[in-house]
């Protein structure tokens, strides 16, 4: 279905459509709902390459991913709830903390690089970038038969957590979570258009 669209007939194909249907159908999916196997290293950057695909003003990158290996959950837990004891947490909400390192069969974290200098590119359309690259990467997962859901919590904003994920002028933005749904996906709500699109000036002249 490759194409570049540029001799495309205005009307969708029959993959097209398909395509559209498929993405009327990503949900997100909590972690006690995914089965193993997370994406492989190769899907993961499948989908960050789905993610430069965000509209992006002023070319800046404001946002990459960092995917949390198997071998790394254990490091990451211990951060955790080191972060929940520096909260001032007891014993059992510190354990509830370590564990939700261990959330998911695959894990990433969503970082963002949103810069207050850059003429012509004020903050907000950064983070609008941020948000779109999130979104393609949800997709992208989705579309590779994934589930995934973007998380934050207390841990993206515990200084040991974005110290050991961001470098400068970077915050961890969110975690993804994906892997196998283990249950179908379910509609939540009313997905009809009207309340979120209309026509400027409708019935003024
Ligand atoms: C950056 C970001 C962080 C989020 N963090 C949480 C969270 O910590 N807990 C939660 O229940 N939902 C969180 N959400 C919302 C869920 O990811 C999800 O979008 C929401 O449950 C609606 O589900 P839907 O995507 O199927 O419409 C977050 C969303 C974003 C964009």
């Amino acid at each position: 279905m490759a194409t570049n669209f540029v001799d495309a007939p205005v009307a969708p194909t029959p993959e097209l459509l398909q395509l559209l249907d498929l993405l009327a159908l990503r949900y997100s999916v909590a972690p006690k709902h995914l089965a193993p196997p997370g994406p492989n290293p190769g899907q993961w950057a499948h989908a960050a390459s789905l993610a430069l695909r965000a509209p992006d003003h002023g070319g800046l990158r404001p946002f990459r991913f960092v995917v949390v290996g198997d071998g790394e959950r254990k490091a990451l837990s211990e951060l955790f709830a080191l972060g929940a004891q520096q909260r001032g947490q007891g014993p059992e909400e510190v354990e509830r903390a370590r564990a939700r390192a261990f959330n998911g069969p695959g894990l990433a974290a969503l970082v963002a690089r949103v810069r207050d200098d850059v003429p012509d590119v004020p903050p907000h359309e950064q983070w609008l970038c941020v948000g779109a690259a999130l979104m393609n990467f949800m997709n992208a997962l989705h579309l590779m038969g994934f589930g995934a859901k973007a998380l934050s919590g207390a841990s993206v904003s515990d200084p040991a957590i974005c110290q050991a994920f961001c470098g400068p002028g970077e915050r961890l933005a969110s975690w993804v979570v994906a892997g196998r749904p283990a249950r179908a996906a379910h509609p939540k709500g009313d997905d009809r258009a009207s309340p979120v699109i209309s026509d400027w000036r409708a019935g003024q002249s």
